[in-house]
């Protein structure tokens, strides 16, 4: 609230507060003392007002009542910026409520940190909390269904960007994880990026109109400046997040302009860190849940989907 507001509000509280005061004060002041039969002339369909005193209890309870909205606004923020004595505010109430949520249901996470990977997917209770945990934090981005969309990886086709043991999982979930390819727009020109793209394209055997030409040149621009992080075959390195680009399951799509895109500007995906926001405990847990996605080998095919964006 900037202070025009902050004004504008305390003032009308205020006044408000003393203008009640006012009017109670000036008609206990001029009212009769005993019980009568006049009207105050005033009549409203035959029905007259009798010109009697407020009932006592009636001005007792609007005066504790005033006293108590001053006290009030003592303590709680009521007018304008004033957050009041006890400092109360809704932001406050709900950490508080959630640290106290945290407190009671940590010992159930906890129980399972000393779990191993294996006992905890096996273990449907806890599969079932690690699935909980995962749509409610990490769906926004990999989907409800782990499948991933572009930019953002699929987490239960098997191919690991930094790594598919459950350590590494848990590695990433706990500390985050930044996938850095460079830009070479300044380092290669338009047709290299292009011969280059056709040579990657082609390690996943995807038909391209390069000539032989085009992908002899692009394999050597491809071992000269790419193979360090991708290695010299192509099949990537997890200590780099550097992708597999053999196996045609593509983080920002296959085709040749999306491809070139990716060479040509670089992509900075972003994973962010959770141990401060879930606690290592339950890291645990929805790392054990990933893992035990990529499991299932049934379950490869449909999950193997490539994410296509034009
Ligand atoms: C804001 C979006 C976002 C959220 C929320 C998010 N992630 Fe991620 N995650 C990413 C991105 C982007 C990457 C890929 C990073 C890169 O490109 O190098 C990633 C990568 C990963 C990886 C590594 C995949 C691989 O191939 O190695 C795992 C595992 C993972 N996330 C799990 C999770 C879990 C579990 C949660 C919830 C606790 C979560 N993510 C929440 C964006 C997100
Ligand atoms: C410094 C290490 C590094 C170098 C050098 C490098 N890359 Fe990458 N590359 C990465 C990383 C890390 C990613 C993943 C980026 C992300 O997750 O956001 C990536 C992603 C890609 C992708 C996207 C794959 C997908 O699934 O969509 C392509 C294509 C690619 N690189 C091709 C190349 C080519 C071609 C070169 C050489 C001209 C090259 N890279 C050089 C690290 C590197």
């Amino acid at each position: 609230m900037n202070d025009f507001w902050h004004g504008w509000v305390s003032i009308l509280t205020i006044s408000c507060l003393v203008l009640t005061v006012l009017v109670l004060w000036s008609s206990g002041r001029n009212q009769r003392k005993d019980l009568t039969e006049e009207t105050t002339g005033h009549e409203y369909d035959g029905i007259t007002e009798i010109d009697n005193p407020l009932p006592r209890w009636w001005v007792f309870l609007f005066i504790i009542l005033l006293v108590f909205s001053v006290f009030y606004l003592c303590l709680y923020p009521g007018m304008g910026n004033w957050k009041g004595l006890l400092n109360w505010s809704s932001a406050s109430e709900l950490d508080r409520a959630q640290k106290k949520h945290n407190h009671r249901f940590a010992p159930q996470f906890e129980r399972y940190y000393n779990n191993s990977f294996d006992e905890l997917i096996d273990n449907p209770k806890a599969m079932q909390i690690g699935e909980r945990i995962f749509i409610n934090n990490c769906s926004v981005c990999h989907a409800i269904d782990a499948g991933g969309r572009f930019g953002f990886p699929n987490l239960r086709n098997n191919d690991w960007l930094f790594g598919g043991s459950p350590e590494q999982i848990e590695q990433t979930i706990l500390h985050g994880r930044k996938g850095q390819m460079p830009a070479w727009k300044d380092m290669l020109s338009e047709k290299q990026i292009q011969q280059v793209a056709f040579y990657v394209r082609g390690l996943s055997n995807l038909t391209t109109n390069a000539t032989a030409t085009d992908l002899e040149q692009g394999k050597q621009i491809f071992h000269e400046s790419c193979a360090l992080c991708h290695n010299p075959e192509g099949t990537g390195n997890h200590l780099l997040g550097a992708p597999d680009l053999t196996n045609n399951i593509w983080l920002y799509g296959s085709s040749q302009i999306q491809v070139e895109y990716t060479i040509r500007n670089g992509r900075q995906g972003v994973m962010p860190a959770w141990q401060d926001v879930l606690g290592q405990h339950k890291v645990r847990i929805v790392a054990a849940y990933i893992y035990s996605l990529n499991q299932d080998a049934e379950d490869q095919d449909v999950a193997n989907k490539n994410i296509e964006v034009e």
